[in-house]
């Protein structure tokens, strides 16, 4: 039926910021808050899917209906995510994902020497929505852009590099949108096209996007 375009498909997002340890006590992370990732864990069970998030450590209640898995760390949120994608139709990447984390994580906390600097080393984090489009029997696979200049350029080739069927462009550098804000616009990119979102409250572009998803997933698998 036209209001549950989403019934009977198992759909996985992931949402909020990774911490990446550096000892015991500190960490890297971000400013996601996770609420655009749960706009869409809400909106995507409203419109009928049985729904998986997985999602950093944020302050916020889970939206009915919805499983929560709980993570930390990028690498924790690639195990989650690769642990139960098999049999997921739709994939949805708003995480805020650490690109790179501390080569090591010290035992005890890091104590302040003489020196005035000080370096960190980072290595290359696994990258989650990639890893998911690579795969034999992927599901439909959606990414999203944080991007603070020439986002439609970014997001393509995002798109292109990563395998994705969509990507969703996010202007973080602009206020009152992106991260942590109640509200959002994106730019909607897949490999034939692209459509714009504008600013909205976070749940309003949620059901925009996923609506936009499911006419897309259901297209491609129509044939
Ligand atoms: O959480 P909010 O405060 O509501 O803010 C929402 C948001 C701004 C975080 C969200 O709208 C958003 O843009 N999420 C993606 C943030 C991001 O990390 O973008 P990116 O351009 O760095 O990454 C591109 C894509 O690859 C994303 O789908 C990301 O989830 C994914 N990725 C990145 C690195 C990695 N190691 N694994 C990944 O899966």
């Amino acid at each position: 039926p036209q209001t549950q375009p989403l019934a009977g498909i198992k759909l996985m997002l992931t949402a909020g910021p990774t911490r990446e340890a550096l000892d015991p006590v500190r960490f890297i992370s971000n400013h996601s808050s996770g609420k655009m990732g749960f706009a869409l864990a809400h909106a995507a069970a409203r419109l009928g899917a049985e729904v998986t998030l997985v999602s950093g450590p944020v302050a916020l209640a889970t939206p009915t209906g919805v499983t929560r898995i709980d993570v930390e760390s990028a690498a924790q949120m690639h195990a989650a995510v690769m642990q139960d994608i098999a049999r997921q139709h739709i994939f949805i990447a708003c995480a805020a994902v650490a690109d790179y984390a501390p080569k090591t994580v010290a035992e005890h906390k890091i104590k302040k020497t003489q020196s005035d600097a000080m370096v960190i080393e980072l290595t290359k984090n696994p990258d989650i929505v990639a890893d998911v489009a690579a795969r034999e029997n992927k599901p439909f696979t959606v990414g999203f852009a944080a991007e603070t200049r020439d986002l439609e350029q970014y997001a393509r080739d995002k798109l292109n590099r990563k395998k994705l069927d969509m990507i969703a462009a996010n202007n973080v550098a602009a206020a009152g949108q992106g991260f942590n804000s109640d509200s959002n616009a994106l730019t909607v990119l897949w490999p034939t096209g692209k459509t714009e979102l504008p600013l909205a409250g976070k749940s309003e572009l949620a059901i925009l996007l996923l609506t936009l998803i499911a006419e897309k997933y259901h297209d491609t698998h129509r044939a």
